[in-house]
């Protein structure tokens, strides 16, 4: 056993898939390594968390952080582990839809490995991470905890092994921040509700947006951005029809199409959390991140896509 442990792991951007993913339909995602969160552990007399959120006896943490609770007595019985205090920084905006719930997950995972000197295999570590993200999630397909915890783009299926994707396109992404909390849970929840109660008609949306999730696939192997705008925009159609949209959302993918997109939608479980456009050069990137801003958004990011290294 080490004196401290140590785990990190990076946000995640789902560019198509998010809801149909759940349904056995192919998602693109990427690690998004602007934003991170880190895990250090020590020894000590009771469990305790220190975060943003809360700091205190891991006993006493409020509703929305059990899955951290539970993964912790988890990890400590099977590791044979004694008690500790756990400290966590982060810079991936909380239920924003990139990916927080997942990412806190693979960070303590790894810290706990790392304190007691234990080998992790990547089977181990997305036990552990879908462990925690049922918790938070209910039904999750698993693609946050493999975007999170891996280092390059992912083409993901669920249930399948992952398929590692370059982003190779000559465009730049536009992440940007609604400031509204997203709610994966309920809108994951109602999406498969809806499905109970209209089979037909939400069967059709999810099978779209795999065809779409195909088509933008295509259109970055072919390095043709406007395509994959256009897939974008679709795609936030699909969703705003499935009910995972709100006003925020709509009104700021609206701005970015008229600054200039090629194509905007929202990004992970919806109703708040993040949206993601999509500009041909740096210079439209950069105005529709200032006018979304302007706009209201809390925080923008620009990524390129084609030359990233996700080392
Ligand atoms: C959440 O980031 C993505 C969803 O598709 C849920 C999931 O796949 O677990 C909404």
């Amino acid at each position: 056993m080490k004196a401290a442990g140590y785990g990190s792991a990076s946000g995640k951007i789902i560019l198509m898939g998010e809801h149909s993913v759940v349904y056995g339909e192919p998602a693109i995602a990427f690690p998004f390594q602007a934003t991170r969160i880190t895990a250090e552990l020590e020894p000590s007399v009771e469990n305790t968390l220190f975060s943003d959120y809360y700091s205190g006896p891991l006993t006493k943490v409020p509703a929305h952080l059990h899955n951290i609770r539970q993964l912790t007595e988890k990890l400590q019985e099977a590791l044979r582990c004694g008690r500790t205090n756990l400290t966590i920084h982060s810079t991936i905006p909380g239920e924003r839809g990139m990916g927080s719930s997942a990412a806190v997950a693979v960070a303590i995972t790894r810290s706990y490995f790392d304190y007691m000197e234990q080998t992790l295999t990547e089977a181990e570590l997305l036990h552990y991470v879908n462990f925690s993200e049922k918790i938070a999630h209910g039904n999750p397909s698993g693609i946050d905890a493999a975007a999170t915890s891996g280092q390059e783009p992912l083409l993901f299926t669920k249930g399948q092994p992952f398929e590692t994707f370059d982003l190779n396109i000559n465009a730049f992404l536009i992440v940007a921040d609604t400031g509204v909390k997203g709610r994966t849970r309920e809108t994951v929840k109602e999406v498969a509700h809806r499905f109970q109660q209209a089979p037909k008609s939400t069967g059709k949306l999810i099978k779209n947006l795999g065809l779409l999730t195909q088509a933008a696939r295509q259109a970055i192997i072919d390095d043709q951005p406007t395509v994959l705008g256009q897939a974008m925009n679709e795609a936030h159609k699909q969703l705003a029809t499935l009910g995972v949209s709100n006003q925020t959302l709509d009104r700021l993918i609206s701005c970015a199409r008229q600054n200039g997109a090629l194509g905007a939608k929202l990004t992970g479980g919806g109703r708040g959390g993040c949206l993601i456009a999509l500009a041909a050069d740096q210079q439209t990137a950069q105005e529709i991140a200032t006018a979304l801003t302007h706009q209201g958004a809390h925080a923008t990011w620009i990524q390129q896509l084609g030359v990233v290294t996700y080392a």
